[in-house]
């Protein structure tokens, strides 16, 4: 059940809130993998860059089981705007880094990852904000590096559940064509995009986002 945002809430404390609240019960689901989507992302990745690549992961919530994954293969690192999130990450991917920042406001220095993942939070972050959070990561990424990113299926300014596998949540999105868009805008070239539907239990019924994966090419 979706309505309209309380006036004058703060979406990214809501998720921030929201996701300290939830942090347990997400990481059940999370640990799912629910149609292998992160893995089999994550072999784009594997299959293109060496061993011990800096890739960092978006919103990386409790760290399982997207950033674990990449922490076997890559010098790994989160960034999650929960702390409660950012604490069981610690613990469950000791090899990775993390820090607790609003993935709008984190500053790296550019050409400092080979790849950048943000498995379901961009949904998370206002529309108006996602354009100038795909130019900072396309400035992080090295020449030849990757980009993977989820986005929403459904064109919303903004979606907002009072209870939310038990506490309020927010989601915001441009809908397909027009993340591909701004993706491209932010001087990436897209190599694959594609719908998935994924089986979220706790959730009810099935939920389509639109996968992204681009590189960050020579002379962009
Ligand atoms: C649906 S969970 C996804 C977690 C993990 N990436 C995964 O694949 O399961 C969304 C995560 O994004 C984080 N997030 C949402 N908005 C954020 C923001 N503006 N800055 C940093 N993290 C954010 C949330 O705290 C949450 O941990």
């Amino acid at each position: 059940m979706t309505s309209q945002l309380p006036a004058g809430a703060n979406a990214r404390q809501i998720v921030a809130d929201g996701y300290d609240a939830i942090a347990d019960t997400y990481l059940v689901e999370a640990r799912k993998d629910n149609g292998g989507l992160r893995e089999r992302y994550i072999r784009y990745l594997t299959e293109g860059l060496p061993g011990c690549s800096d890739v960092l992961d978006l919103g990386c919530g409790a760290g399982e089981p997207g950033t674990k994954m990449l922490s076997v293969y890559f010098n790994a690192s989160g960034v999650d705007i929960s702390s409660g999130q950012i604490a069981l990450a610690r613990y469950n991917v000791p090899n990775a880094r993390f820090q607790v920042a609003d993935i709008v406001e984190v500053e790296f220095p550019d050409e400092s990852f080979d790849a950048v993942t943000a498995f379901y939070s961009i949904i998370h972050v206002p529309r108006e904000l996602q354009p100038g959070l795909l130019e900072k990561i396309a400035g992080w990424l090295r020449v030849g590096g990757r980009f993977i990113g989820t986005f929403h299926f459904g064109e919303s300014l903004e979606d907002y559940n009072p209870d939310w596998l038990g506490a309020p949540m927010y989601w915001s999105g441009y809908g397909p064509e027009d993340s591909r868009l701004m993706v491209e805008a932010a001087g990436l070239r897209i190599i694959s995009a594609k719908d998935e539907t994924i089986q979220f239990d706790v959730d009810g019924g099935p939920t389509t986002f639109h996968w992204i994966v681009a590189e960050k090419a020579q002379g962009q």
